[in-house]
């Protein structure tokens, strides 16, 4: 794989009502017919909402005990599969899924609920749901898609975020993710839906209550040392967490890693942009139970 070949840029084009780039359509079959495990834990996540730091804590709970061998020679991408993926050359992420030597797989996936294979909800799969408010995911994705060649052209911020607004994205609306994702916490029980502003107000709160959804009960010890790695600084730090082995992102242009925080819309977003974003959210977030902070 020549790093040096410029591959262009991906459109975005619309898959089943969803905006989707081939990276992601590709596979369909064989991501439809994934066959699921009942201790399977799928991580689901609109993408930038805290999908690697969710990752990351849920591989330290079960596998830290394996040893620093696995720590500094694995990325975690691959030690957590990202379900939909399908970039040559690099492996599919349904046969690295597939190939997983560990029990229980955790599996990432940025699909909207309605797209997930059935398979997992067969198998009562166990289901952690990351949610970040609107502002800063938007924020988030907009450096996201500078940095990555292998998604569209983001444009400009006020472009993008234009486009965000109508859920021409990449995995589509934010707000139909997030809004589908919660309903199906009404109907299917094996749900844990947790948000990255309590994450980065408590994170060993949020700990605790993952290891209550999973049934895990770490030492105090263990505990603090999870809570420890997966900090901001040690994730930029950590070769395997910090997305240095992946070709396509251009970490000069914008670190993975970015910033970390909550509220950083703040320095994105004109009071006009905001007024605008504000009126049209009214529109589209009718849910009550689904109540999003802004700054902590
Ligand atoms: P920013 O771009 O706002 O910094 P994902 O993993 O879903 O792609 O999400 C990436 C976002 O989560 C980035 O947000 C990244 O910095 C943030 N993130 C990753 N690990 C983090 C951690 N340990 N603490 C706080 N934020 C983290």
């Amino acid at each position: 794989y020549d790093q040096m070949e410029v591959r262009p840029r991906p459109e975005l084009f619309d898959f089943h009502g969803v905006g989707m780039i081939t990276d992601f359509t590709e596979n369909w079959d064989n991501i439809q017919n994934f066959k699921a495990r009942p201790d399977d834990i799928l991580i689901a996540t609109y993408p930038k909402a805290g999908t690697t730091w969710v990752s990351y804590i849920l591989d330290l709970l079960y596998f830290a005990h394996m040893g620093q061998d696995r720590q500094t020679s694995i990325p975690l991408h691959d030690r957590v599969p990202f379900l939909e993926i399908c970039e040559p050359p690099m492996p599919k992420g349904t046969d690295l899924a597939d190939k997983l030597p560990t029990t229980p797989r955790l599996i990432k996936t940025h699909l909207p609920v309605q797209f997930v294979p059935k398979s997992f909800w067969e198998q009562r799969c166990r289901v952690v749901y990351v949610a970040r408010n609107a502002k800063d995911n938007a924020v988030s994705y907009f450096h996201f898609e500078r940095m990555d060649s292998g998604m569209p052209e983001p444009g400009k911020w006020s472009t993008f975020l234009q486009n965000f607004m109508e859920g021409k994205m990449v995995f589509g609306s934010w707000y139909d993710h997030v809004n589908g994702w919660c309903e199906k916490k009404q109907t299917y029980s094996n749900f844990h839906y947790m948000f990255y502003e309590d994450l980065i107000e408590d994170c060993g709160r949020e700990i605790d209550r993952l290891c209550s959804f999973l049934s895990l009960s770490p030492s105090p010890e263990e505990k603090e040392r999870v809570k420890a790695s997966v900090t901001f600084d040690n994730m930029k730090q950590n070769k395997m967490t910090n997305y240095s082995t992946f070709d396509s992102m251009n970490q000069t242009i914008s670190p993975f890693m970015r910033k970390g925080k909550v509220g950083d819309w703040k320095n994105h977003f004109t009071v006009a942009q905001n007024e605008q974003f504000d009126e049209d959210y009214k529109q589209k977030m009718k849910n009550p139970d689904l109540k999003f902070r802004y700054e902590i």
